[in-house]
């Protein structure tokens, strides 16, 4: 009986309970996300979207871009070299990392290494007491800038090039010397120029990419075929118009011309996340020469445009002068180019209309709404449409002035690519008027209008096709007063 009485009363407890306990609510999850993904260092370095270049050594002193090897240390002679103005130019001009030559195809070194003379120490420079690198890393981090650096693998001074087994082992002790006495390197940059006095000797990259992941472990190895951030496949700064993230690796290797159309665009059925860096330089050559001065203003932009603005990272190449430093020209071009960049930016109109999305994840209050796409992160908050919408996604952003609505010229997209790279096609409409037929997104694409300023109330979004359900992370409408079209497409 006494059983009994004790199971009813825990029946009887246990209706009490679900009675006056609502059911907990579920807090909707973030979807699942899509293979290949960024590394922690992959995102850092996207978010970086301009890197300062920096070209320095005997090239400088004698006015060549490929030095021969004969030159004499004591040619290297920068009276007043200045790594701070470096780095404070680079800090004015919003980069945070910097990368220098330590070595170019000369061999000249630009830190003391031990296993050659042919380097700073035989130079008058600082009575051969100088390290660039130093110098650089002293200057560049308490500003919070990082540091980068390229050693070149061909090299036209040592006697060692063209023995394979010597040459790769004095390679690798440089690297190493590079890489565990200056703290921490952010990027490596790695091309496979080679001397034609040495076709058949092999550069050991699988040994020398395991040891620099040895030593740096948040570091971007740069190559033509990644494994962190590939070449974009020109010198111009431009990626393709369509640029996937993703690409297969195994297509890939160090210096084949004939991989640069892939390399330009990525592949959507890519099984690895290797992003596209656009290297360019801000004036024609990647040395200093007398002869030259910087690209335009509407030049940079419109590198900007076609290498951020296409998913991309900006590799800027700003080389010093014999004197050591950055010429006045170049440090106002880069001054400009910072300010109109943050002109540009700075005013998004989307924040003053009202946004209607075809569906949201979660619903009402489900953390995936669309303002998601107006505030600050533009990573890790972002609008995501119900996991059942199969197709037509889109984003409406409707004027809520009375007045002759949005004037703009250049639409921003951002995608949450933490949970990969989705979106395949997608289409822009403004008050019914299609103004742009696009492809990838990515981290960031900007669209300038090629018919000039558009008046609207209505601007739609649609996302035609994608890899899994597209998510956003940020929208904007902008407008660039140095935008001056005279028939350019909108691509
Ligand atoms: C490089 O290899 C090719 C083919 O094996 C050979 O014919 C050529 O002589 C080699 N060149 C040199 C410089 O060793
Ligand atoms: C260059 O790339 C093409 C296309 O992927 C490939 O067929 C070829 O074997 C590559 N050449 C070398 C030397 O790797
Ligand atoms: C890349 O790899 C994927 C998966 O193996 C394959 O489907 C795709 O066709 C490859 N892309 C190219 C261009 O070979
Ligand atoms: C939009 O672009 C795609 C691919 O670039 C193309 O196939 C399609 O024909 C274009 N549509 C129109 C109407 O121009």
């Amino acid at each position: 009986m006494a059983k009994i009485w004790c199971s009813l009363w825990i029946i009887a407890f246990f209706q009490l309970c679900t009675c006056t306990f609502p059911k907990l609510e579920q807090v909707p999850t973030p979807p699942l996300p899509i293979l290949p993904l960024p590394t922690y260092a992959q995102l850092k370095w996207q978010q970086r979207e301009i890197i300062m270049f920096l070209h320095f050594g005997v090239n400088t002193f004698t006015d060549s871009e490929w030095g021969t090897g004969h030159e004499s240390p004591g040619i290297f002679n920068p009276v007043g070299l200045d790594a701070n103005q470096w780095a404070r130019t680079a800090s004015d001009a919003g980069i945070s990392l910097m990368i220098l030559t330590a070595k170019h195809h000369d061999g000249f070194c630009l830190w003391p290494s031990k296993y050659t003379d042919h380097s700073v120490t035989n130079s008058p420079w600082r009575n051969g007491h100088g390290d660039v690198v130093h110098e650089l890393v002293d200057a560049a981090n308490p500003r919070g800038i990082d540091v980068g650096l390229y050693l070149s693998p061909w090299d036209r001074h040592d006697r060692r090039y063209g023995h394979e087994i010597a040459y790769n082992q004095y390679y690798l002790a440089q690297l190493q010397e590079l890489l565990s006495r200056y703290g921490g390197v952010r990027e490596i940059w790695f091309d496979g120029n080679k001397g034609k006095n040495a076709p058949n000797m092999s550069y050991y990259f699988t040994d020398w990419f395991s040891m620099v992941k040895e030593l740096q472990s948040s570091i971007n190895i740069f190559s033509d075929a990644g494994p962190d951030v590939r070449w974009v496949g020109n010198e111009q700064g431009f990626a393709g118009s369509t640029c996937w993230s993703t690409i297969n690796r195994t297509s890939l290797s160090i210096g084949n011309a004939s991989i640069e159309d892939y390399l330009n665009k990525g592949d959507p059925k890519g099984t690895d996340w290797l992003p596209a860096e656009c290297d360019v330089s801000i004036r024609d050559g990647w040395f200093w020469h007398k002869s030259e001065s910087p690209k335009r203003l509407s030049k940079l932009l419109e590198i900007y445009y076609n290498s951020v603005g296409r998913n991309c990272v900006l590799l800027l190449n700003v080389p010093p002068n014999p004197t050591g430093l950055i010429a006045d020209e170049d440090v106002q071009r880069l001054r400009e180019f910072r300010s109109a960049i943050d002109a540009i930016f700075s005013t998004n109109l989307a924040e003053k209309c009202s946004i209607k999305v075809s569906s949201r994840r979660g619903g009402k209050g489900g953390g995936f709404g669309p303002e998601n796409m107006l505030d600050n992160d533009h990573l890790w908050t972002y609008w995501a449409p119900r996991d059942d919408e199969k197709e037509s996604h889109w984003i409406e952003f409707r004027s809520t002035g009375s007045d002759e609505g949005l004037r703009f010229n250049v639409i921003r997209i951002q995608e949450a690519i933490g949970l990969g790279q989705r979106i395949k096609r997608h289409e822009i409409y403004v008050d019914g008027k299609r103004v742009v037929n696009g492809t990838t997104v990515g981290h960031k694409r900007l669209h300038r209008l090629g018919g000039g300023v558009v008046h609207g109330k209505i601007v739609r979004i649609k996302i035609g096709d994608s890899r899994g359900l597209p998510l956003i992370s940020s929208i904007g409408l902008h407008f660039d007063p140095f935008w001056h079209p005279i028939g350019q497409p909108s691509q």
